[in-house]
């Protein structure tokens, strides 16, 4: 039998502790998802304290960087506008945790597609996430689309990848067909990144 894994209760105030204790979290070799999840859930959104990284864009949902772990995790905003909706994408073996920090998010999940010919992607579940929510996903759970269901509120999440990682695919619903896609930032700690590397394609 495997020993119990230890989970420790943490409680983050502050963005700026929730900062802090992920980088203790993620400082060895393995990743405690019940642990992260609830660190991140634990921490109760207040705006004052992130709106310096929220950069909204008219057309599509904008992905802006807030830490780098210290290597071991990305963590960044994403800003939602009015019926904003990412594609349908895996998550490079990573670990991913969403949390809500203003807002409405819809999360469907997918199977992946059928290792013979493709086909429709089947739909496993979906589920609204409510502020202060975090979620998880890794490719063993699924695919997954998240969208702001609302059209008159804007949202925005906070997203933990670990390991970071800079490319993912998207995936046709209809025919299952994958593309890879390059990921950038609309902007990093604060300032708009320079146009032309932040021109995206589709992302997470
Ligand atoms: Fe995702």
């Amino acid at each position: 039998m495997d020993q119990p894994v230890q989970t420790e209760v943490w409680k983050a105030q502050t963005l700026e502790e929730l900062i802090e204790i992920l980088h203790r979290l993620f400082a060895g070799d393995k990743v405690n998802v019940a642990e992260v999840q609830n660190v991140m859930e634990s921490y109760e959104s207040n705006p004052e304290e992130w709106t310096k990284y929220a950069q909204f864009d008219q057309f599509r949902y904008t992905r802006n960087l807030v830490n780098e772990g210290n290597g071991k995790f990305n963590l960044m905003l994403l800003c939602w506008g009015e019926g904003h909706g990412s594609s349908i994408h895996d998550h490079m073996d990573s670990h991913c945790f969403m949390k809500i920090l203003q807002g409405n998010l819809k999360e469907t999940l997918f199977e992946w597609p059928s290792k013979k010919g493709g086909g429709e992607l089947l739909k496993k579940s979906e589920r609204v996430l409510r502020e202060n929510q975090c979620a998880y996903i890794t490719d063993s759970i699924g695919l997954h689309r998240v969208e702001n269901p609302s059209h008159t509120e804007t949202a925005a999440s906070l997203h933990l990848y670990s390991p970071p990682f800079e490319t993912c695919h998207a995936f046709d619903q209809r025919t299952g067909h994958k593309q890879k896609v390059k990921m950038t930032f609309y902007s990093q700690f604060g300032e708009r990144t320079p146009y032309a590397a932040s021109v995206s394609q589709e992302n997470n």
